[in-house]
């Protein structure tokens, strides 16, 4: 009932009626107007959950086998009712007809404004819904990935949940990072499969063509400004990378412009002063 109906009714009704008869009516009128959980539609009900919330609702291992929905709200929170571009690599499910899409669910209802893509290896189509999109193909494949960006228009929050291979995850990367929104965020998951060789990882934790190898000269880079070599060029990451985000298996980058100037010259100035 609205706002309205309800005052009329205790202007005009209540007058008219005992105070029993009121009450009885009152308390369903109260309920109604109060519009508590049971009276709210799925969607209003679900937009109100938080992340995790959301998680268990729709059965995705982000919570539960993974600890990353609270990093997740930590950083995504504001950008919650922004009309934006999602996509994640990985729906889920691999081969086994009709089965994945619960993160792409629990994005939808997380991100209220937001279009969520989906990329699978596998024909993921029957998760397709409003504001989910879905796409097959490889996210190593820059022709599928150049496709979504043409077709969907600029991501502003990439998740990289497919196959946590390190060649695959370093390939989706050097292709996207470049193309994606600034004050975008990146997002790698289940890292831990750079130290196991059978994932396509390595146990050599110097080996430099992992997932965390990706990662920790990232961490350089955000320091670009500070080598001591006056002839380092700055990578695209160097300049454009302004926070790395490293928790247990999950990896959340932030994009912006890393140009915030140095102080290196009194270090410069010291090493190369002639001696009198
Ligand atoms: C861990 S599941 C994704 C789970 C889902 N994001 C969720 O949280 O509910 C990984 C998915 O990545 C897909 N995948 C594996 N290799 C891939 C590749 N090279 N490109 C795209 N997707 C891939 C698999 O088919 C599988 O469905």
């Amino acid at each position: 009932m609205s706002h309205a109906a309800r005052s009329f009714a205790v202007r005009r009704i209540k007058p008219l009626v005992s105070d029993a008869a009121w009450a009885r009516l009152r308390d369903p009128l109260g309920r109604r107007a109060a519009r508590g959980p049971a009276a709210k539609s799925r969607t209003e009900h679900l937009a109100e959950m938080d992340l995790t919330q959301l998680a268990k609702h729709f059965r995705t291992d982000k919570w539960g086998n993974h600890r990353y929905t609270p990093h997740y709200e930590y950083h995504f929170a504001p950008l919650r009712d922004e009309k934006i571009n999602v996509l994640e690599i990985g729906i889920g499910g691999y081969a086994r007809e009709g089965r994945g899409g619960k993160s792409l669910r629990m994005w939808k209802h997380f991100f209220r404004n937001a279009q969520i893509v989906g990329l699978d290896i596998a024909d993921k189509s029957f998760v397709d819904a409003e504001r989910i999109t879905t796409y097959r193909g490889s996210q190593t494949d820059p022709e599928v990935l150049q496709r979504i960006i043409d077709e969907v228009g600029e991501l502003t929050i990439i998740i990289d949940d497919g196959s946590h291979r390190s060649e695959h995850v370093r390939a989706s990367f050097a292709y996207l990072f470049p193309r994606l929104a600034d004050g975008g965020f990146y997002a790698i998951e289940d890292t831990q499969t750079s130290y196991w060789p059978e994932r396509g990882g390595s146990e050599d934790l110097d080996d430099p063509t992992t997932t965390m190898a990706l990662v920790k000269s990232l961490v350089d880079g955000l320091n670009h400004e500070e080598f001591v070599d006056e002839a380092y060029e700055p990578s695209y990451t160097d300049r454009h990378v302004v926070a790395v985000h490293c928790y247990h298996n999950l990896v959340i980058i932030e994009k912006g412009d890393n140009l915030e100037g140095t102080r290196r010259r009194a270090i410069l100035r010291a090493r190369y002063a002639t001696p009198a």
